[in-house]
């Protein structure tokens, strides 16, 4: 089967695409023709940092990708809620899912079956961006009428966000440069803050709670933003939200730091689904990109430019 894998060292590697063994799967597994994978930033971050650290040998060079949506083909023998011919979506992060391949093999908890109104395109990008925004969300014990502040609203994960709050019936506050605006107010939001036009942070709010998909805040510079006692979650994709998540976890801060480590769940997977099928929640796409041309998605990615989810089809004619 044609399979992605990362070639070179640090700056210099490179996805490709070349063959590779159809996988097995165990016996809680079920084996998914993919149809649709996608490029998460972790992806590029994790690969950068693999390369760099081991060389061509062990477990290099591995398939990469998480996000799926695609066809059951065969199950392991312990499956019991799926079965062959069924459409599901999931996605399975720390190298254990290798998505961007023609076949891949995932737990059967990982999954849900698709939404029956959107395309395996639309489905193949959101699990691990959707996912971090609701898990983020129960993190912060987010509820109706609340106001929250959604920093990266544009992005992947942002875009997803800016939904999910409106879903939850809190007030949305959208935080994305001026070239974003129509887009994330499109979503729902109820105002916007343009970045580009001075810091922010600085302002004073009472926010009950603020999820920051950048993670270039902390509970710090936006303690003027939040009420007493309101939340901060970081996706911790970048060290200054990494920092901040961990520090807060020993030295007493105003505001505490959550963060949100996603993980794929089928109950999860599920209440997005509801929210596909009550109209509630769509999948933003910055682009398609066919398989072959899977490092131009990476790059893409890594411009921090992206405005929702960069596909990667990986069936033709989808
Ligand atoms: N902890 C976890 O489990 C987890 C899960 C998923 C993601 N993450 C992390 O979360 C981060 C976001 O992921 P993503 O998929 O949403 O990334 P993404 O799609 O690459 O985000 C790109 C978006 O970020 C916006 N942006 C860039 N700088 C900004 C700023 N200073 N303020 C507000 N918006 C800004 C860009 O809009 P402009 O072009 O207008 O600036 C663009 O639309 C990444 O660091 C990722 O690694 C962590």
């Amino acid at each position: 089967m044609k399979a992605a894998t990362v070639t070179g060292f640090g700056t210099s590697a490179k996805i490709v695409v070349s063959e590779k063994k159809r996988p097995k799967p165990a016996k809680h597994d079920v084996l998914v023709e993919v149809y649709c994978s996608s490029v998460n930033p972790k992806d590029w971050k994790l690969n950068k940092a693999i390369t760099s650290l081991l060389p061509d040998v062990g477990i290099r060079p591995f398939i990469i990708g998480d996000d799926l949506s695609g066809i059951v083909v065969e199950t392991g023998s312990e499956v019991t809620a799926f079965e062959v011919g069924d459409e599901v979506y999931g996605m399975d992060m720390r190298l254990r899912t290798s998505a961007c391949a023609e076949y891949a093999k995932i737990a059967e908890t990982r999954i849900a079956k698709k939404p029956k109104n959107i395309s395996h395109v639309e489905a193949g990008v959101t699990p691990l961006a959707a996912l971090t925004a609701l898990q983020g969300f129960k993190v912060a014990n987010l509820s109706k009428g609340q106001r929250i502040l959604i920093i990266g609203a544009s992005g992947g994960v942002g875009t997803y966000a800016v939904q999910i709050a409106k879903a939850w019936g809190a007030d949305v506050t959208a935080v994305c440069s001026y070239r974003n605006v129509d887009l994330v107010s499109s979503l729902g939001a109820d105002h916007i803050i343009d970045y580009t036009q001075g810091d922010f942070t600085h302002k004073k709010d009472s926010f009950d709670a603020i999820f920051d998909a950048t993670s270039y805040e902390s509970a710090r510079t936006c303690a003027s933003l939040l009420k007493e006692g309101g939340v901060f979650v970081t996706t911790f994709g970048q060290s200054k939200g990494l920092y901040s998540a961990i520090i807060s976890k020993f030295v007493p801060v105003k505001h505490k730091t959550q963060s949100v480590t996603v993980e794929s769940y089928t109950d999860h997977l599920n209440e997005l689904t509801e929210l596909f099928e009550k109209g509630k929640l769509k999948t933003i796409l910055d682009r398609e990109v066919a398989f072959e041309d899977i490092d131009e998605a990476y790059q893409r990615s890594k411009s921090g430019r992206a405005k929702g989810k960069i596909a990667i089809k990986i069936a033709e004619g989808i």
